[in-house]
């Protein structure tokens, strides 16, 4: 990177969330997860898309949840560039429950849903393989009551991903970091899962400590994704 260009970290807007689905399309395509649990995705792109775009927007409704995006700041303007969603689990309710705190938003979140459940209601996706999506679900569901949902606290990476020509530029750094600074605060651990090999490595580089590694694969078939709990801390301060 030249030194007339720089990174920014701020809150995400709703105005963010195309950006943010592009990124994270481009950034997960080819990963075993994703060819396990949407195999149909390239021939039903629209689908595939309106998933992650309602999934990342419930994300900006919830108000346990905070996404933040990092922005490449050049002469060229301001690109956003990559993206993360930090989320309160636990027992213990969040000290301060982030950015969902408004009425204008509480309306939007209701708005959101209701149009959600009406267009999910009509609507038969063709991108996924529902087996293996509902094995993933279980999966995921698993690990968090046994992981995250049975600590008394616990600030969880529920998403984060770089655009890829963005790669190895500290995008991912700086928005790892504003978690890690969040723990350090409240005393807590973080927790995530993965399944990317390159991502496990670098969650690893990072300080996270593999705790189990859980494998999705239905019987007699040869595809398989493993999945990696990883947690880092208690920081000590
Ligand atoms: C994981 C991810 C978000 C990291 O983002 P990033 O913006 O590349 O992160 P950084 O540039 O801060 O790099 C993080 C570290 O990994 C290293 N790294 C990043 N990309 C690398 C690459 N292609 N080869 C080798 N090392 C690499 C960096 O050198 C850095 O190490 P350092 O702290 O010693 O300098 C990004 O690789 C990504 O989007 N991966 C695909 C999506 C994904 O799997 N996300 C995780 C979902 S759980």
């Amino acid at each position: 990177m030249s030194i007339s260009e720089t990174l920014s970290l701020r809150p995400a807007r709703l105005g963010d969330l195309e950006d943010i689905v592009a990124i994270t399309i481009a950034a997960t395509a080819g990963q075993a997860l994703i060819s396990f649990n949407f195999p149909h995705r390239l021939e039903f792109p629209q689908d595939y898309y309106y998933h992650w775009k309602t999934l990342i927007k419930a994300s900006f409704y919830d108000p346990n949840s905070i996404v933040l995006v990092v922005e490449k700041v050049s002469g060229d303007g301001r690109k956003v560039i990559a993206w993360v969603e930090w989320e309160w689990k636990g027992k213990d309710p969040a000290p301060h429950p982030p950015y969902c705190n408004s009425w204008t938003k509480a309306i939007g979140a209701r708005l959101f849903t209701i149009q959600t459940n009406i267009i999910k209601s009509f609507w038969t996706r063709h991108d996924d393989n529902p087996k293996n999506r509902s094995t993933w679900i279980v999966t995921k569901s698993r690990i968090d009551r046994e992981y995250w949902s049975s600590q008394s606290r616990l600030i969880y990476l529920s998403a984060l991903y770089t655009q890829p020509e963005f790669q190895g530029q500290g995008s991912g750094t700086l928005l790892k970091n504003w978690g890690l600074a969040l723990a350090k605060q409240h005393h807590t651990v973080l927790g995530v899962i993965a399944s990317h090999p390159p991502s496990v490595v670098i969650y690893k580089h990072w300080g996270f400590e593999e705790v189990e590694v859980v494998r999705m694969q239905q019987e007699g078939e040869p595809e398989y994704v493993d999945i990696h709990v990883l947690r880092h801390g208690p920081p000590d301060n």
